[in-house]
């Protein structure tokens, strides 16, 4: 009774802090699918059509007009898969997730998608080739990206889901993410480098 009533405050804390993270989690799946998908659907001609600028190509051969849309097209497929499962998930989850209007639907990977092409650009202009490592502007470009056109868009959504605490844990825990998704993709080959 007395160890029990001991841990009560705690345990209102770690659910707290869980619902918290699978929010902000759920949130943003959407965003985290284009990278990943892109790997898979890439290929063919670039985005910056083999154009260079000041020496160095715009972007390079590993931002693709394909890896772009099929990126894209798979975010926006997950956030209605979310939809979809939402009530039947609640039980299971326990936490409060939202909804995503089309307009957050297509904003969050179109936004991880851009904000990885703008990565690239800046990456290009720092004189790294394709596949260099640039720590933390890999692992956060998407997530940038995804929240600056999730509020341009869908202001009042993100308002509401992607405040100041999801973002601090987003920050938080993408990188963490980000590095597992890439080194199963090198493992199981499909990304040339483990970043
Ligand atoms: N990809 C793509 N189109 C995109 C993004 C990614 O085709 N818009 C594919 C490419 O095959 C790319 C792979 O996904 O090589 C991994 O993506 P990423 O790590 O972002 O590209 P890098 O090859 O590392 O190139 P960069 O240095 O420009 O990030
Ligand atoms: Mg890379």
């Amino acid at each position: 009774m007395g160890l029990i009533s001991c841990h009560l405050p705690y345990r209102g804390v770690v659910l707290t802090v869980l619902w918290t993270i699978i929010a902000a989690v759920w949130t943003i799946l959407p965003a985290y699918v284009p990278n990943s998908a892109a790997v898979v659907t890439g290929g063919g001609p670039p985005i910056d059509g083999g154009r260079t600028w000041a020496g160095c190509r715009v972007l390079g051969d590993g931002k693709t007009w394909r890896g772009a849309f099929g990126g894209t097209a798979a975010g926006v497929v997950m956030a209605f898969l979310l939809n979809f499962f939402r009530s039947s998930a609640f039980p299971i989850v326990g936490a409060r997730v939202p909804v995503f209007p089309v307009q957050a639907a297509v904003a969050l990977p179109l936004g991880a998608i851009c904000g990885d092409i703008v990565a690239s650009f800046i990456k290009r202009r720092m004189g790294h080739e394709r596949g260099a490592a640039v720590p933390l502007l890999d692992q956060l470009d998407f997530l940038a990206g995804a929240l600056a056109l999730a509020y341009i868009v869908a202001p009042g959504w993100a308002a509401e889901w992607l405040g100041r605490l999801t973002v601090a844990v987003l920050v938080v825990l993408t990188p963490l993410f980000h590095r597992m998704a890439n080194q199963i993709g090198y493992r199981i080959g499909l990304k040339d480098e483990p970043w």
